[in-house]
């Protein structure tokens, strides 16, 4: 065991230099996440994460901050910072000096997130420095940056860039007047952005498998540039001749792959598929899984399936809050997007370049496209809608 978890800790990815590492989901309590039995991590003491950690975190350049820091930035993570939670533990909002990087008064300066591992165990560990490993050394634009961490005792913490809108996920699904319904034009920017960076995930410089797609792991910024968070699942893509990498099944019930969780082989073109899944909750408003629905209705892939093959059922699918303000060309262009992003077979599936190009196409204000003789569904009815 002992070596197997070694030889994983150094296998480093020959195109960026990252060091890989196998990761593992911690728990939410809605047993959302498909995630192994952590017999085999809890055989691991906790000297061999601890030096494990000192290892990666030397070749990062990232800060590293004092819990102290934190918990002034935070104001000792008063409870009236969370700006979320997740499976990984509570997210706070703090401010630090954008130069020394030091805490400053409430209000000034840039704006961080902070997000603390809940203490319960090994999981966390790993993910946590799985998204140091990777998040601390890629750059792009729509991938959120990640500033610095804190290792000290047993507080693991990540500090973030803020990002003022929070997650994808809340705008689509949550219903209180902080979060008004997001107009077509928006949805198909966030999906745009997410797509583009997916794609430099992929790229064959990269040659990185995102492996946990979903809306809550797309954030966003003022303006609803999105960004890609969360890297606790990320892995190394094949190499050489290789066609997948095998890995234990992880990853967001609802949103993976059918052949990576029939089989474990895991490529890029399994985060295409959990993109299609997220494309349509943007067209539909309707979560991944559901068990709130009518049954038949649970899963949204098989229910919305039939709907998305018939050009003449599209809007059956769309969400009502919508309200109609979108033409049907651009519906039809998305839906058969999802359509190809969803095929069964892998191989089918565009890549996320390609992706990208037909969302690029789909950036047009509705306005123009109706002008250039779209068919508005504006106002019309949906039976099925939420
Ligand atoms: N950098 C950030 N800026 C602003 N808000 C953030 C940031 N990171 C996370 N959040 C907020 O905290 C919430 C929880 O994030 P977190 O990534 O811990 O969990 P999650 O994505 O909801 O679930 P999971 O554990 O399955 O990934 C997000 O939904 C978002 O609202
Ligand atoms: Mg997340």
């Amino acid at each position: 065991m002992g070596d197997c978890w070694s030889d994983r800790f150094k296998s480093v990815n020959p195109h960026t230099g990252l060091t890989s590492l196998t990761s593992f989901r911690s728990k939410r309590g809605d047993g959302e996440h498909s995630h192994i039995s952590s017999s085999k991590v809890s055989s691991l003491s906790n000297n061999i994460v601890v030096d494990m950690a000192s290892e990666i975190l030397h070749c990062s350049n990232l800060k590293h901050f004092s819990f102290n820091e934190l918990r002034t930035t935070t104001r000792n993570f008063r409870p009236d910072s969370v700006v979320g939670e997740g499976g990984f533990g509570s997210v706070f909002k703090g401010w630090i000096d954008e130069h020394s990087l030091t805490p400053t008064k409430a209000g000034t300066d840039l704006v961080i997130a902070v997000k603390r591992l809940n203490r319960e165990g090994l999981q966390g560990h790993k993910e946590w420095l799985a998204e140091i490993n990777y998040l601390g050394q890629l750059s792009h634009p729509n991938l959120v940056k990640l500033i610095g961490y804190c290792f000290e005792d047993d507080h693991r913490l990540l500090v973030y860039e803020f990002m003022q809108k929070g997650s994808a996920e809340n705008h689509l699904f949550r219903r209180s007047s902080h979060f008004r319904p997001l107009s077509w034009n928006v949805r198909m920017k966030i999906a745009l952005g997410a797509a583009r960076g997916l794609a430099f995930l992929h790229n064959n410089d990269m040659n990185v498998i995102y492996r946990d797609f979903k809306t809550s792991n797309i954030l966003l910024d003022a303006n609803y540039d999105a960004k890609l968070s969360d890297f606790g699942l990320a892995r190394d893509g094949p190499v050489g001749d290789r066609s997948h990498v095998s890995t234990i099944v992880m990853g967001t019930r609802g949103y993976a792959a059918p052949e990576y969780l029939a089989t474990g082989h895991l490529t890029a073109r399994s985060d295409v598929y959990s993109f299609g899944v997220v494309l349509l909750e943007m067209l539909s408003g309707r979560r991944a899984i559901d068990k709130n629905r009518p049954t038949g209705e649970h899963n949204l892939v098989d229910w919305a399936r039939p709907y998305l093959v018939n050009k003449h059922k599209i809007r059956c699918i769309m969400d009502n809050r919508l309200e109609g303000r979108y033409t049907l060309g651009q519906a039809q262009k998305a839906a058969n997007l999802a359509v190809l992003c969803l095929a069964t077979e892998p191989k089918r599936r565009p890549s996320m370049n390609e992706v990208v190009t037909t969302l690029e196409q789909l950036q047009k204000p509705s306005e123009i496209l109706r002008s250039e003789g779209g068919n508005s569904l504006h106002h019309k009815a949906n039976p099925n809608g939420v």
